[in-house]
Formats: structure tokens, sequence, C-alpha cells
């Protein structure tokens, strides 16, 4: 049990707040395991689906950073819903400097 915090906002708008998470546990694997809607991580975090896909609320976004590029090409196969704000959940991991990190599942694209 850790002790960060992360608001997540389900695909269908529910948010719910996580304030025991384990640094290094991926936005996806939070979400797997607490099962916040529209989140499915079907490739197990291998950055190879897209189906993770968050939007990283306000400010945060800059403490996060951009997608590299492999991850930039799978968030652009779901270019309809992508913002400027996308990331892949698997590849955000909770550090301290996250604590308190707000999040939207991003609709899924039909994949
Ligand atoms: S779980 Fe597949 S890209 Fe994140």
């Amino acid at each position: 049990m850790g002790n960060l915090k992360v608001t997540y906002t389900d695909v269908k708008g529910e948010t719910r707040i996580f304030d025991d998470v384990e640094e290094g546990t991926s936005l996806m694997e939070l979400a797997k395991r607490q099962g916040v809607e529209g989140i499915f991580g079907d490739c197990g975090g291998g950055c190879a689906c897209a189906t993770c896909h968050v939007y990283v609320d306000g400010d945060w976004f800059e403490k996060v950073g951009p997608p590299d590029d492999i991850e930039f090409a799978m968030l652009d196969m779901v270019a309809d819903v992508m913002k400027d704000n996308s990331r892949l959940g698997c590849q955000i991991k909770m550090k301290p400097e996250l604590d308190g990190i707000a999040i939207t599942v991003a609709p899924s694209s039909g994949f």
C-alpha cells in the first residue's frame, strides 16, 4: 500500500479518488485493479493497444510530460478522440511528483 493520490474520472463521468497508490504503479494498472470504467489495458502495458488512453487534467500534463514517439504513434491511431493532453495510462508510473494527479478516461474509439 502506498500513499500517493490519484483522482480518476471514468468514461461515464464518475469520479473516484484513490489515496493509497504505490509508487511505480501505472495509471493503467491502477484502473484495472480498481475497476475504473473504460480502461482495458489489452496489451498489458506494452504501449501497443491504446486501450488505456487517458486525458491528463489541467496543469498535471506539464508534470507528466508529452508522449515519446512510440506512444505518440499509438495515440495517433485513436486520433478521432486524441487531444493535446492525451497519454497512455500504462506509460505513466506514479511517483511523488505526481501525487494528487487528476485524469479522465478517454472514450474508446472502437478498438
Ligand atoms: S495497456 Fe496497451 S497501450 Fe497501454
